[in-house]
């Protein structure tokens, strides 16, 4: 792909299938055995045929109701999906903070974690040495719980960590899905501040969020998905306003029906 791209997406379909069966009991299954039946499987096609280059440097924000896709599409972009369909080409670096703190072991220490999560992103360890007390201090972790097991810490803590992980990787492509909605506001300010200073760094970051203000304050481009499909990119504030629209309407106009 281009050297300028830091992600193509190319006709890019994923879909789920889930067991509609309750439960997967042994009695479920001889039962569907002698009456000669499959499992009655359904497909979701949470993502369709979605076409998008997004070039390096570039802040892009996704909106769209629950269920649209959102969190599938970063999900693939990270490589935790693979494509059932099309293909997803990355270009750099990438860092992810999925739905808050997927990625830490609750048995390990703030302090193993973070370790963990820089040697996955691909520093030395010394590198993440000095890092992690700078982490530490960004996340507001009270005195000591560092060294202690990511699961007693409070929700609060745990999302502050994670945001503080992410965004201290440099990474070449962030991948953030709901994470500024972690934290007081305290938090919420210093973490949009650090944000901003990953943009000015032209860094490509991935914003999923329902904060809408975050999407038109940080980003250069926006694309609304609604059931798998992306309805419509362009200049935030449009985007924006246009979800909004729908958000008060509930419907959409005709023309988007068929999609
Ligand atoms: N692990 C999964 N297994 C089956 N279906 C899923 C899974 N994750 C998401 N889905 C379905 O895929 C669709 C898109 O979900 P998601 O990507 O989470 O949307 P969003 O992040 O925009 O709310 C939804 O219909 C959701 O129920
Ligand atoms: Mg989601």
């Amino acid at each position: 792909m281009p050297e300028e791209l830091a992600v193509r997406i190319e006709d890019l379909s994923i879909t789920y299938k889930v067991s509609l069966e309750s439960k997967r009991t042994f009695k479920n299954a001889l039962m569907r055995a002698s009456l000669r039946q499959d499992a009655k499987m359904r497909t979701i096609e949470a993502v369709k045929h979605m076409t998008l280059d997004i070039p390096h440097g570039s802040v892009l924000g996704i909106v769209g109701s629950n269920g649209a896709g959102k969190s599938t599409l970063m999900r693939c972009i990270a490589g935790i999906l693979t494509p059932t369909q099309g293909r997803v080409a990355v270009n750099g670096k990438i860092s992810t903070l999925l739905a808050l703190g997927v990625g830490f072991n609750p048995a390990l220490s703030g302090r193993d974690n973070i370790i963990l999560g820089g040697l996955a992103s691909g520093l030395s360890k010394d590198e993440i040495e000095n890092k992690t007390d700078e982490i530490a201090k960004f996340a507001d972790l009270p005195d000591g719980f560092i060294d202690l097991p990511v699961r007693t810490y409070s929700s609060g803590m745990y999302g502050r960590l994670s945001f503080s992980v992410a965004v201290s990787m440099t990474p070449d492509i962030l991948l953030l899905d709901e994470a500024l909605s972690a934290g007081d506001a305290a938090f919420k300010e210093k973490s949009f501040e650090r944000m901003r200073q990953l943009c000015a760094e032209a860094r490509t970051i991935l914003i999923v969020s329902h904060a809408l203000a975050t999407v038109t304050d940080l980003c250069d481009k926006a694309i609304w998905m609604h059931k798998g499909a992306m309805l419509d990119q362009g200049k935030p504030d449009k985007i924006v306003d246009e979800y909004l629209k729908f958000l008060n309407v509930g419907t959409l106009p005709s023309s988007y029906e068929d999609m």
